[in-house]
């Protein structure tokens, strides 16, 4: 079965929350979610990620990028831009934009941010920047989906999202609908294009 890397950063579970629901969203459309996430920077001991997390999902390794045909890529935001231990793991990847092994896959991105004007927007389309380089496909939300006119928490044509103030209550219905659509656009358009090859 087609698989899609859902690789995500989170410290409180927001980020981790749209994930599951992003995760969802690809198995309706018929595709495995492989779910991982990278160790906070003060974890890193090299180059190389040694440790493994102590619960959840494993930590991300290259060959979970080069294995899976999509990538669904999410970040809290911070200052309006994606977690440095994300954006680390990225700055990895300079061998597989040498040899153009990410081009033509699809990608999406989704962000958490405590505040509703906190920079989702900043963080989604700057998170698109480095995959834009790799030579990938930038799969929004369209507003066929109608949460996205009703929504009055997150959920951008840029991509899923939470507002989750300063303690969370949980993704609002809205943004569960909007993350589970994003995973299954991702995992339609996944399927097309390889139909296609
Ligand atoms: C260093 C730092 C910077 C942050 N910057 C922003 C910000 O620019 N805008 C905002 O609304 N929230 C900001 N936040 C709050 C987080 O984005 C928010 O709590 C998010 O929901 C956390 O996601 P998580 O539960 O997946 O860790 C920041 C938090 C930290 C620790």
């Amino acid at each position: 079965m087609t698989e899609i890397l859902v690789l995500y950063y989170s410290r409180h579970g927001s980020t981790e929350a749209l994930a599951r629901h992003i995760a969802k969203g690809i198995e309706k459309g018929h595709c495995q979610a492989r779910i991982r996430t990278v160790p906070p920077l003060r974890d890193y001991q090299s180059a190389e990620i040694q440790h493994v997390p102590e619960d959840g999902p494993p930590f991300v390794a290259k060959k979970d990028l080069h294995e899976c045909a999509a990538l669904a890529l999410g970040s809290p935001t911070r200052f309006g831009n994606m977690a440095a231990p994300l954006k680390h793991f990225l700055d990895s990847t300079s061998d597989e934009w040498l040899k153009g092994q990410l081009i033509d896959k699809p990608f999406s991105v989704f962000t958490s941010s405590a505040s509703m004007h906190g920079g989702q927007e900043t963080t989604l389309l700057t998170m698109a920047i480095p995959l834009l380089h790799q030579g990938m496909i930038y799969c929004g939300l369209p507003y066929s989906e109608s949460a996205l006119h009703d929504t009055t928490t997150g959920g951008t044509p840029y991509g899923a999202s939470h507002v989750s103030g300063h303690q969370s209550s949980g993704l609002s219905d809205h943004e569960k609908t909007l993350a589970i659509a994003q995973g299954l656009r991702l995992a339609r358009i996944t399927l097309k294009l390889e139909d296609n090859q």
